[in-house]
């Protein structure tokens, strides 16, 4: 795959680069999107059914199951050569920080160090109401229409992900905020770039002069104010990225 000169040329120069991915960096790993309309797992499931604090509390087992299900899926999943080539793009320069909006742990699992996981992670569990983390050996067992307990307090155990209506973490968004400020290119990859605070930070990276590159095989709102556009998957275009940058 052909990658512009200027974005090579602006890679070398870089001090600092910061990537932002979303669902479609995974989605070569077998991984479903959320709003791709073939596979996204949105459309079969309904997020306000799921991936809600009211839906936890109404429904605690099933929003439960649901999570341990995308558990499994993601345990058998392998990262891409997208992850890989961001990994050793991390290598390349002297500045990297990757925000990620996936929970599935596989940016890790290749080798990226400095993440930040916008929205969690499927691979921890948290009670619900201390909010601290439970190793599955502590889990007090699931009953028939309940989640795992809490071995300390005996609250219900919940998945460690960020769910519709909850705030992230502050730490994690100024972490991001300032990477993306602070970044001299800056990667939007595999996003629909509709989720806020994560689809803010490419305008954050621009008004402080980074260049600006979308790489998604659609059309997003960030591609219109995108410096460049790689209009392919993720695991052709980071690869041939990667490539030219250590030709
Ligand atoms: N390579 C790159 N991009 C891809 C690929 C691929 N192989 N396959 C699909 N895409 C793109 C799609 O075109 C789409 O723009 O990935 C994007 C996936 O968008 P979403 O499914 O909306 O996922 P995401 O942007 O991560 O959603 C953001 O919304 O539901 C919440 O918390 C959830 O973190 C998620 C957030």
């Amino acid at each position: 795959m052909e990658v512009p000169g200027e974005l090579v040329g602006a890679l070398r120069r870089a001090r600092s680069v910061c990537v932002l991915t979303g669902a479609g960096v995974s989605a070569e790993s077998g991984v479903p999107t959320f709003r791709d309309a073939r596979t996204g797992l949105w459309e079969r499931y309904d997020p306000l059914e799921l991936a809600t604090p009211e839906a936890f509390e109404q429904n605690p087992r099933l929003v439960w199951d649901w999570y341990a299900w995308r558990r499994e899926l993601v345990r058998e999943a392998e990262p891409n050569p997208a992850h890989h080539a961001l990994a050793e793009l991390e290598e390349l320069v002297p500045e990297f920080v990757l925000v990620t909006q996936n929970v599935d742990g596989l940016h890790r699992r290749a080798g990226s160090r400095q993440v930040v996981e916008l929205h969690g992670n499927l691979g921890y569990v948290i009670c619900a109401s201390e909010r601290t983390p439970v190793s599955p050996d502590e889990f007090v067992p699931a009953g028939e229409d309940r989640p795992p307990l809490c071995p300390r307090c005996g609250s219900y155990l919940r998945p460690d992900v960020v769910w519709f209506g909850e705030t992230l973490s502050m730490g994690r968004i100024s972490e991001a905020q300032a990477a993306a400020a602070g970044c001299d290119v800056f990667l939007s990859v595999g996003t629909s770039s509709v989720v806020y605070p994560a689809a803010g930070l490419a305008s954050e990276a621009a008004r402080s002069g980074a260049l600006v590159v979308e790489v998604n095989p659609q059309q997003t709102p960030l591609s219109g104010a995108s410096d460049h556009v790689l209009r392919a998957p993720a695991g052709t275009a980071l690869p041939a990225l990667v490539d030219a940058l250590k030709d």
